[in-house]
Parts: C-alpha cells; sequence; structure tokens
C-alpha cells in the first residue's frame, strides 16, 4: 500500500509564501532549459461548449525533483447557480524512479501563487531596473498575485494603477482592498521583512483611462479573459514590458499584435505560447515568425540568452502558464507540508 498525502486549499494557504514560490517557479524554467524537464501536450475536452470544459497540463521534471504528474482544471459554468465554484483545480504528483503517487493537492492557491510568480520572473528579468510604474490590466483572481509577486522582486515601484475591462467599479473596489489584502496574505508570512512592507506601502491607483495609463507604465500586466486586443500599439512608450498572463487558450488576445513587431518576445515555452499564449494571433496574422521569439524565459535566466538589449526596447513575457510550475510548486508543498507534520495520508 503506498502512503499519498492529501492537501486541501486551507494548509497550502497555510504553507506557501511568494518569495519561495518565486525562487521555485524560477527552477522549474531554469529545468526546462536545461533538458531537465518534458512537458507533454495539453489535453482539452469540451463536454458542452459553453457550459463545461476541462483540460490536463502535465509533464516529467528530472534531476533533484525526479517527479511527474499533472494538473487537471476543469470549469463546471452552472456550478455558480449551485453555490459551487466554476473553476476546479486538482493536482498530482508521482515518484519519477518508481511511478508510485506522492500527493493530491488542491490547485487553486497554487495557480495563483505560481502564476504571480510567473509574471514576476518576466519582470525580473525584462522590465527596465528603474522601473517605478505597473498597470495591472485585470482586477480579478490572479491580478492580486501578479501584483504582490511583482512588488516583492522589483526595487523601485511607486504607483500601481489597475484598469478593469469590464467595469470600473471593480477596479476602485480592487484598490480599495489591495494593501490589507497584501498585509493579512503575503506580508504575514514575513512578520519583520521593513523591506517588503515599505515595497508594498504603495499608491494603488484605479484607472479608466486604459489608453493614458500605458502611456504612463513602465510595466504592463495582463491577466483577464480577454478575445480581443485591449492596448493599441501606438499608445505604448519605450522601454515598456509586458507581462501577458490572460492568453492561455487557442483565440485569446489581450495586446495589439502590432506590439510584437516591435518588442524582444520572450515565452515559457516556444509550443505552448504559439498555440495558446498571446503570442498565437501575430504569429497566425504573420506579423512575426517563430524566428522572431528571441527565446524561453528559462534561458534568460541561464544566462544561454540574453533579455532585454537596451532602455528603449519594448520587452514581452508571453506566460502561458506550463505544468512544470505546478508540478515544482506542488512538490515544494508536499516537502513543508512533510516537514510540519500537515496534510492528511491516506494509503491507497
Ligand atoms: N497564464 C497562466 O498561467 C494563467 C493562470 C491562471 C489564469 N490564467 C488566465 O488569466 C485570465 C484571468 O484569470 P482570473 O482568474 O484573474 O479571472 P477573473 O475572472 O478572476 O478576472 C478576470 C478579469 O478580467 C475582466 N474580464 C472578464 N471578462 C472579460 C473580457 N471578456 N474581456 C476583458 N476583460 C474581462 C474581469 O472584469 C476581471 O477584471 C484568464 O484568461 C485565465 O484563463 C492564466
Amino acid at each position: 500500500m503506498n502512503k499519498v498525502i492529501i492537501l486541501n486549499e486551507e494548509t497550502i494557504k497555510e504553507l506557501l509564501d511568494i518569495k519561495n514560490v518565486i525562487k521555485v517557479v524560477e527552477q522549474a524554467y531554469t529545468l526546462k532549459n536545461s533538458d531537465q524537464a518534458d512537458l507533454f501536450p495539453i489535453i482539452t475536452h469540451i463536454f458542452e461548449p459553453g457550459k463545461a470544459d476541462m483540460d490536463i497540463k502535465s509533464g516529467h521534471l528530472k534531476g533533484n525533483a525526479n517527479i511527474f504528474g499533472l494538473k487537471l482544471v476543469s470549469w463546471f459554468g452552472e456550478n455558480i447557480k449551485k453555490n459551487l465554484p466554476d473553476v476546479i483545480g486538482t493536482i498530482m504528483i508521482f515518484d519519477g524512479k518508481t511511478g508510485i503517487p506522492l500527493g493530491i493537492l488542491s490547485g487553486e492557491h497554487i495557480t495563483c501563487m505560481r502564476t504571480g510568480s510567473a509574471g514576476a520572473v518576466g519582470s525580473k528579468y525584462l522590465a527596465r531596473k528603474d522601473s517605478e510604474t505597473l498597470l495591472m490590466v485585470g482586477a480579478g483572481h490572479q491580478a492580486f498575485f501578479q501584483i504582490a509577486a511583482a512588488l516583492t522582486v522589483l526595487n523601485q515601484i511607486k504607483k500601481v494603477m489597475v484598469y478593469d475591462p469590464i467595469d470600473y467599479k471593480f477596479a476602485v473596489d480592487f484598490c480599495n482592498k489591495a494593501k490589507l489584502r497584501l498585509k493579512n496574505e503575503i506580508l504575514s508570512k514575513y512578520k519583520d521583512d521593513k523591506i517588503l512592507a515599505k515595497k508594498y506601502d504603495i499608491d494603488f491607483v484605479a484607472t479608466g483611462d486604459i489608453e493614458k495609463s500605458t502611456g504612463e507604465a513602465d510595466i504592463i500586466i495582463t491577466a483577464t479573459p480577454s478575445y480581443k486586443p485591449l492596448i493599441k500599439e501606438g499608445w505604448v512608450k519605450k522601454g515598456t514590458h509586458f507581462t501577458c498572463i490572460g492568453a492561455d487558450m487557442e483565440g485569446k488576445q489581450e495586446i495589439d499584435e502590432n506590439i510584437f513587431s516591435m518588442a524582444r518576445i520572450f515565452v515559457d515555452d516556444l509550443e505552448q505560447a504559439s498555440h495558446v499564449g498571446e503570442t498565437e494571433i501575430p504569429l497566425k496574422k504573420g506579423v512575426i515568425k517563430k524566428e522572431d521569439i528571441a527565446g524561453e524565459i528559462g534561458e534568460v535566466i541561464l544566462g544561454t540568452k540574453p533579455g532585454r538589449l537596451s532602455d528603449d526596447e519594448i520587452t514581452i513575457f508571453d506566460s502561458t502558464g506550463i505544468a512544470h510550475q505546478d508540478l515544482l510548486t506542488a512538490t515544494y508543498t508536499i516537502k513543508i507540508a512533510q516537514e510540519k507534520g500537515l496534510g492528511t495520508i491516506v494509503k491507497l
């Protein structure tokens, strides 16, 4: 009989802190680009169009981690009416030496933390070091974790502007709650970290004018499910860095494809980004060719490809979300749960 650890949302929230997840995600990217990780094709199934679907992202991490596994995310839109969550993620981790299951974890908080961390890694390696103004496009679940992780790795941010494409009031509400959430959900893990406390103690401003805010921003993070560009080419100033999160399915698009023709482009995974990421539409419309993509973020971290080449350059990180982020974060969560004696052990 195999012993498997089960970790629920509550325990995962208690265990994970943003600084360590950023390190884990950075490691996942470097493993990928040092031939230490395989990514398997995504499986997608639509049960009923517009009502229910699911996808499975999976992969194998070799080296010290030596695990394989998957995250299954299902979306059942009508669950809301039944007072149930509409998006449900479940992660399964297996031992790479024996194939034995090691853990089953709830995927929601891990997804938020690893996605925020991915965005932050993009900004850390590609944004100008003197970036002071961040524009967050989208004010939903991911937006909070994007901002929290970005502020953690960046040192000069003075203002965060938040834009909600659906309703300005959502952005106002988000900004009103942002500092308290940062304090309670992120900073509470680092009681005496005055540097981090200072980084989080900045201005959060809701904006209804995305054109003006785009022109002001040094870094723009997009995290909406949009299928049409929200940011036009002519609005973007020199030296801007984009981290694109929202596009993770065929057809989704958040920024004007023409921005790609004037940018240095990095992705998390070339294949995935070309099919389901922000890079998909510019490639399909012929604005760029695959050769125009400068590389994968793991190569920049490893130093095998240069990131930003000048202060004037526009950079893009297309972060589609790869299985390795989930698998390594889940493995890290299992390790600390075992150290602290948390979680439920089940004999399968
Ligand atoms: N790349 C990754 O690793 C990754 C991980 C998780 C989520 N995502 C994607 O990020 C996006 C945002 O996820 P979330 O969990 O924050 O969603 P959410 O529903 O919590 O928030 C979505 C935000 O976008 C706005 N919005 C809703 N519909 C819109 C539309 N049609 N056009 C423009 N804006 C719209 C909402 O008002 C809100 O501000 C989704 O597309 C999701 O699939 C990507």
